[in-house]
């Protein structure tokens, strides 16, 4: 999704599918053993290359789980957008594995009563950890369906008391240049960030994510913890996130400074409106390649409308988009 030149689309690597059934037995004894599984919080971390088991119960928030057949782990972990460690789609899975996950801090800054700096163990502490089934739509024209493992931003958001002056979140990346070797190219402003209006963040389907395929956050997909906004096209959802500030105004966004005229801040999934430069009616699901692959059809806000269309009555998503 470089903005300037369209570099067109990488090329999909070779797809190990997860038989469907084997995964959803797995899942049936994951969720069955989520008690014996109980871990102490610190084998939630993964060092290079470890899977680890992280507990999860089933999620019963509206539309948590989708039940479109989950894209396979190979897929999932190997095709990624995390220009920090590279533009390639095969360069997170490179070079990611180096990034130190322990110890981390997310602080907590900003428009809030009870402003702090978390430990990764507090937060996973914080709430029951679900297990959600997601589409993740790309702007770039592929989905993927991911079962995550974390607990809705609400959780957080509400212990931390935002004042009545919050009506922004601003999400924020960790940017160190001695781990990340993508930092030295200028795509784009460096730390990556992005942001939500407040009501947005306090839907439940907005997650905190610590995992994935019932194991730890590999440290491609934005390891310890990301953002996932499902409704919204994949950018929204930050990656290895080291800062939140509540905010009064509109915050910045990495992809509207870099393009403002092709990444908007509501990023909302709409396949009535499309890209300047690609249409976004229809779209690649991974993992369905080959010679008579069909494209899908996109989903208005990626299939969640029911869910959060409410959100913007009143609002022209051809201008807020
Ligand atoms: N977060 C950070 N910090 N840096 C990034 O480059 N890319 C975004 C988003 N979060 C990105 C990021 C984009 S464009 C997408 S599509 C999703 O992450 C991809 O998430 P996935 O690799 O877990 O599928």
């Amino acid at each position: 999704m470089l903005p300037i030149r369209d570099r067109g689309f990488a090329h999909p690597i070779a797809s190990e599918i997860t038989p469907h059934d084997a995964f959803r037995e797995g899942r049936r004894r994951l969720l069955a053993s989520a008690a014996a599984l109980a871990l102490p919080a610190h084998a939630a971390a993964a060092g290079p290359g470890k899977r680890t088991p992280l507990a999860a119960t089933r999620s019963n928030v509206a539309g948590a789980v989708v039940m479109d057949r989950p894209t396979s782990y190979a897929d999932i972990t190997g095709y990624n957008n995390f220009y920090e460690f590279g533009t390639d789609k095969g360069d997170p899975a490179r070079h990611a594995a180096a990034l130190r996950t322990r110890p981390w801090t997310v602080t907590v800054e900003g428009e809030v009563r009870r402003g702090a700096t978390f430990d990764l163990d507090r937060l996973l502490a914080l709430a029951p950890m679900e297990e959600r089934i997601y589409r993740l739509r790309c702007v770039e024209g592929w989905s993927m369906v991911i079962p995550w493992i974390g607990y809705s931003l609400a959780e957080l958001v509400r212990r931390v008391e935002p004042t009545g002056n919050a009506r922004y979140v601003q999400f924020v990346t960790l940017a160190d240049g001695a781990q990340m070797p993508g930092l030295r190219s200028s795509v784009l402003d460096w730390p990556y960030v992005e942001g939500l209006r407040l009501d947005e963040a306090m839907h439940p389907l907005a997650l905190l994510a610590f995992g994935l395929y019932g194991e730890v956050l590999p440290n491609q997909n934005g390891a310890p913890l990301r953002l996932v906004v499902p409704w919204k096209y994949g950018f929204k959802s930050t990656k290895s996130i080291v800062r939140i500030r509540f905010v009064e105004r509109q915050p910045p966004t990495s992809w509207s400074r870099a393009a403002p005229q092709e990444y908007g801040f509501y990023a909302n999934v709409n396949p009535q409106v499309d890209h300047p430069r690609w249409s976004q009616a229809d779209e690649r699901r991974i993992g369905e390649d080959g010679l008579f692959a069909r494209r899908r059809p996109t989903l208005m806000f990626n299939g969640y409308a029911a869910q959060v269309a409410s959100l913007y009555a009143g609002m022209d998503l051809r201008r807020a988009f």
